[in-house]
């Protein structure tokens, strides 16, 4: 048990949190979503300098919030990958100066792992357990022996899930992120416009290419004959295309694999059609099922505290030499 300060700067969210023996003490989270909406996604280089802009003052107020002082924090954490190279480096650089100049020990946390210890924020992890880890970066099925044991059974062949819903919004002309406005709208509208299921096959493995492709080809048809487009009936279209085929996984790795407990991971995590899919297959049955809150959805520093916790407790640690690495797999997480 111990105060753990831990910094999130993997994509357009600087974020710090302070967990003190489990309590979070404060989470701080400077959103730049806005100041990339104009370019439709994340401009990799502006994130970079909100990053240094923002994180001092996101650094004094995680500090202020949580009542404490920098020499009472037992050690520094911080998103080591996967994520964008050059936001990355500004939260590990803040992490390693504090570390050296505290005389504090590092910890580096892989962002995927985080979001799915996240869920502890809402009841214990249960093992075997399969995470269902869908963002704007990655679609994968993660199974989990034991804690800190990561297997990634399925993966996209192409593009991630959220990727995709955001390049669907854009189609449409609807505001990044995509995947807001095309839950909100699905609920409005029809699945009337025929879209192929990605991947007919035997794996537990995803594809999410075709289905952009399949939705840009239907809206520059329907542009060309002269149809307008029912937006509404589009995105439930869609949704329930991209969001079955999640399914269909699920009940394959159900068959296939030992899974006690089935949690939700990443910033697709907050679809609502998702979740009441997740609910419907799974409540009533021997496997229990966490849905994160919508705030743990979202990147911040409290999920990267509490995977932090307990990489302090094993005390796997990093040295002041350590690098990020933009594509750090789960399953290659090498902490021991
Ligand atoms: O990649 P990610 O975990 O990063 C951040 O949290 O910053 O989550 C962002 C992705 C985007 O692709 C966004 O469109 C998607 O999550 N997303 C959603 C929803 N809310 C966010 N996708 C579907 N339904 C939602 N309600």
């Amino acid at each position: 048990m111990a105060t753990i300060l831990a910094i999130e700067s993997s994509c357009d969210e600087t974020s710090i949190a302070i967990i003190k023996d489990d309590e979070l003490l404060a989470n701080v989270v400077a959103t730049q979503i806005s100041m990339h909406q104009q370019f439709g996604g994340v401009m990799p280089e502006l994130a970079s300098r909100l990053h240094c802009e923002n994180v001092l003052y996101v650094l004094d107020e995680a500090v202020r919030k949580a009542n404490i002082k920098l020499e009472d924090v037992d050690a520094f954490a911080f998103t080591r990958g996967p994520g964008l190279v050059g936001a990355l480096h500004i939260g590990m650089q803040v992490a390693k100066t504090l570390a050296m100049l505290y005389d504090k020990p590092l910890i580096p946390v892989h962002h995927l792992a985080a979001h799915i210890y996240a869920n502890e924020y809402v009841k214990p992890l249960k093992f075997p357990l399969l995470s269902i880890v869908v963002s704007g970066g990655n679609t994968e099925f993660v199974y989990m022996k034991e804690s800190l044991d990561f297997e990634i059974i399925g993966e996209t062949k192409d593009d991630a899930i959220g990727e995709c819903f955001d390049k669907v919004a854009r189609t449409v002309g609807l505001p990044y992120p995509g995947g807001i406005p095309i839950d909100k709208l699905s609920k409005e509208g029809k699945h009337t416009y025929k879209l192929p299921f990605p991947l007919h096959d035997d794996s537990l493995d995803f594809s999410y290419s075709g289905l952009k492709t399949a939705v840009i080809n239907l809206v520059n048809n329907e542009k060309q004959k002269g149809h307008e487009i029912n937006v509404p009936d589009l995105c439930k279209s869609f949704q329930d295309v991209a969001v079955g085929m999640i399914m269909d996984r699920l009940d394959k790795a159900l068959d296939r694999y030992d899974i006690k407990q089935v949690v939700l991971a990443g910033g697709v995590s907050a679809n609502s059609y998702l979740r009441e899919m997740m609910h419907k297959r799974l409540d009533n049955t021997d496997v229990d099922l966490i849905v994160p809150p919508i705030w743990c959805t979202t990147d911040n520093a409290a999920m990267i505290a509490r995977l932090a916790s307990h990489l302090y407790d094993l005390k796997i640690f990093a040295p002041l030499s350590v690098s990020a690495d933009p594509n750090w797999r789960i399953d290659k997480y090498k902490i021991f």
